[in-house]
């Protein structure tokens, strides 16, 4: 039982040595294992004499244990190297400063475009919506433009090659809902139209909303009541002078712009009248029957009001110093 000793010298040195769990429990079942170097003296202790017996078994309980002590000792001393090395490789600095949020926010067209549609619906229209590429059909001819007419000279078109135009105004969509919807109509269309044309008013994009009642017995009382009504609560003033301008669109008859008297005098916003009866009969509605009103305003124009903005260019740069002051 001499070699006890040496033994557990040999262990405790490979248990020292190993620098990896794996090995560490290669060592354990080379010592403690099955065939183990410890586990095979005890069992030779049953070839000893009965009196050496009781003093080998304790001393090689005793090696055992040692071993035992140390093998314990270095796996908690691995574990815990392990979770170090983990934890430093995954790092986290909780006291860096996040990297924030940036909350977007409505452009002030689409906000004014929101609360007009809004100021609408509350008297009973729905919202419509049309193509930005439209036909010579639905952006003239149905609305009494005849080709070669000299009334196209009045927009400046930008016509694509196959004869189609980015819409000019905003009346293509009352058009197309009319041919495709039986009276009572009663709609709002906004949009983007497009006309050849910059400077410091005008931008060959630019947003209109078009309006459109078609109904029995729709007068030009109906128009003025509407269109005075909207204005009135969208520049929230009950006193707000609105004037009707006779004027000329191929589409209305009798036709007006809409004026509304500011600090600086009478201001255009739009334009109106009674839906022609030939646009009525292009789009399959009986003009003996049915009576309407059209109108078109400027978008861009009632957010530049609304906000005191004097250069429409202003909305179109995506400049986010501007555009941040509204949200
Ligand atoms: N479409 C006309 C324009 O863009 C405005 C308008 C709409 C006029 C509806 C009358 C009726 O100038």
């Amino acid at each position: 039982m001499n070699n006890v000793d040496a033994i557990l010298q040999a262990g405790l040195a490979a248990v020292a040595a190993v620098t990896d769990l794996i090995e560490l429990e290669q060592v354990k079942a080379r010592y403690l294992g099955k065939s183990g170097e410890l586990t095979e003296l005890l069992k030779q202790l049953g070839k000893l004499a009965p009196e050496e017996r009781k003093a080998a078994g304790a001393t090689i309980n005793q090696a055992k244990q040692a071993f035992e002590a140390a093998h314990n000792d270095k796996r908690d001393q691995l574990n815990a190297a392990k979770l170090e090395a983990q934890l430093a490789a995954e790092a986290l600095d909780v006291t860096l400063p996040g990297r924030g949020s940036v909350g977007g926010g409505l452009h002030p067209v689409a906000l004014t475009l929101e609360r007009i549609s809004g100021l609408f619906r509350t008297m009973g229209f729905e919202v419509a919506d049309g193509p930005e590429i439209e036909t010579d059909f639905y952006n003239f001819q149905a609305l009494n433009v005849p080709e070669n007419h000299p009334a196209r000279a009045m927009q400046d078109t930008f016509y694509v090659e196959n004869g189609d135009v980015l819409r000019t105004h905003t009346s293509p969509i009352q058009a197309r809902f009319m041919m495709n919807n039986e009276p009572p109509i009663k709609i709002v269309a906004p949009g983007r139209v497009y006309r050849v044309d910059s400077d410091a008013t005008h931008s060959p994009m630019f947003h209109q909303m078009e309006g459109l009642w078609v109904e029995e017995g729709v007068s030009f009382a109906d128009l003025k009541a509407v269109v005075t009504d909207f204005l009135r609560r969208f520049f929230e003033r009950d006193d707000l002078q609105v004037r009707f301008r006779p004027s000329f669109f191929p589409f209305t008859e009798p036709s007006a712009e809409i004026d509304v008297l500011g600090e600086r005098g009478w201001l255009e916003v739009g334009g109106c009248g009674m839906v022609h009866p030939n646009v009525l009969r292009n789009v399959n509605i009986d003009p003996e029957k049915y009576t309407g009103f059209a109108f078109g305003i400027g978008l861009d124009r009632f957010a530049m009001l609304r906000y005191g903005v004097n250069d429409l260019r202003l909305f179109f740069e995506n400049d986010l110093n501007f555009l941040k002051q509204f949200n």
